[in-house]
């Protein structure tokens, strides 16, 4: 999957070898359960075994879902959203057919008009609620879930909670007990698995699975690579090797790594990739900042930038070698618009060659790129990559010394939002703040 080839320029072959060390040992910190978080490393494992203990009912859920429900809300934020979003959006079609049920996110924001657009449009349709929270206690989703359980509730009478599905940590926390006391079907969140890192547990699951993805073959590509990631050796190991050269380049002053993709709807894929690496590496006044773009779209707008500015950039490229679909440039009489040289071409040719000339120019202009080859966009690809990431994430979080499964930093808009609205408890922060504002 990895070519490093353009990257040669900024990092040698020498430096390579010379952080293998310290790339083995943050492996086997992962493996051993020896390193900072090391009771939220569930992931590592999950894919391999306990991802079938729900299997049969999460598939069933999503029938029943199908075919009680026009649409599906998926209430969430952060890592109980972005990894279903992200395989949504690149395992759909880009028009997506009028059958079928549509998955609709909500509680990832708290703009006023996006929940009232959306309680509208609920009015005429039958639908079901999945609320993901791990700890059943984050804002936004639970003020989604008041929102939108009302409206269930006043469609369906009594009959709703068999339409509310909740998946959330076991036996903790206000939405398990809740969920208990009402009887809705609930989907665990393993505890020591953190919301980034569990796409591949129910979190993901049911609403892909509602949207009729193979979940299946997301789980097989999630365990080849997870062999891969666990058993390649140092330089045929691709994660490893993503996470040294990372951070050879941030160790070089190279603080920014941007996610380039040419295909639109892989955007939510570069939504969760910046979840998983800036809130797993952000902290301690270190790490990556992640940053993502859509090419070609993008260099009309950030190019000039990527090319020429302040060079501390690198660039991680996804390049599907097969496309889903392709469609041929025909000639055209008159040539008016120069464009005959390009007949009988197909257009994946021209974004093919536009991505290598991008890589081209861009490391002339001291930007470094790695290329990240997938085949195709696939179920099985997906879930390769998302464990590639969450593997290499890990890894790349231990050779920075942090803890990459930890997420305090997240608690400093919180208490000030709580403060500002006059939640009980926070009286005293409130007063500060009123003083600063
Ligand atoms: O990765 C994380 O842990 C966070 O982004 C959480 O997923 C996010 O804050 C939502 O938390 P919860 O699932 O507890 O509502």
């Amino acid at each position: 999957m990895l070519n490093y080839k353009n990257a040669l320029k900024f990092v040698s072959e020498k430096e390579i070898n010379n952080i293998a060390g310290e790339v083995l040992a943050a492996k086997e910190k992962l493996l051993n359960k020896t390193g900072l978080g090391n009771d939220f490393l569930g992931w590592v494992d999950y894919p391999e075994k306990e991802v079938f203990t729900d299997f049969e009912r999460i598939c069933e859920a999503a029938k029943r879902i199908r075919q009680d429900s026009e649409v599906l809300l998926v209430i969430g934020i952060g890592g109980s959203y972005l990894g279903a979003k992200a395989g949504l959006s690149m395992l759909s079609p880009y028009f997506l057919k009028s059958s079928g049920t549509k998955v609709i996110f909500v509680g990832n924001t708290l703009s006023p008009a996006y929940s009232k657009e959306i309680l509208d449009y609920l009015q005429d349709k039958d639908f079901s609620i999945n609320i993901i929270s791990k700890s059943g206690t984050t804002t936004e989703p639970a003020i989604a879930f008041r929102l939108f359980r009302n409206l269930l509730q006043n469609k369906y009478g009594a009959s709703s909670n068999k339409r509310i599905y909740a998946t959330t940590t076991i036996g903790k926390g206000v939405l398990y007990r809740v969920a208990k006391e009402k009887g809705y079907e609930i989907f665990p969140i393993p505890e020591d698995i953190g919301g980034r890192y569990s796409v591949l547990t129910a979190v993901g699951l049911l609403p892909l699975a509602t949207s009729g993805i193979d979940i299946k073959a997301i789980i097989e590509g999630a365990q080849a690579e997870r062999r891969a990631c666990l058993n390649q050796p140092y330089l045929k190991n691709d994660a490893l090797l993503y996470a040294a050269i990372r951070n050879i380049l941030y160790r070089k002053g190279k603080e920014i790594e941007i996610f380039v993709t040419y295909e639109p709807k892989l955007k939510y894929l570069g939504e969760w990739y910046k979840q998983l690496f800036g809130e797993s590496e952000g902290k301690s006044g270190k790490g990556l900042f992640p940053a993502s773009v859509i090419y070609t779209t993008d260099l009309h707008s950030l190019g000039q930038y990527i090319q020429d500015g302040k060079r501390i950039l690198f660039e991680t490229v996804l390049n599907i070698e097969k496309p889903e679909k392709d469609v041929l440039l025909e000639a055209e009489a008159g040539d008016f618009d120069g464009l005959n040289y390009l007949s009988g071409k197909m257009l994946d040719i021209v974004n093919k060659q536009a991505l290598k000339g991008t890589v081209l120019a861009h490391v002339d202009g001291n930007v470094p790129n790695l290329i990240l080859n997938l085949p195709e966009i696939s179920a099985y690809e997906f879930g390769r990559l998302v464990y590639f990431f969450m593997f290499a994430c890990g890894v790349s979080g231990y050779l920075l010394g942090i803890n990459p499964f930890d997420q305090e930093g997240v608690e400093a808009y919180k208490k000030n939002m709580f403060a500002l609205l006059g939640k009980p408890g926070y009286e005293a922060l409130s007063e500060e703040l009123k003083k600063k504002l």
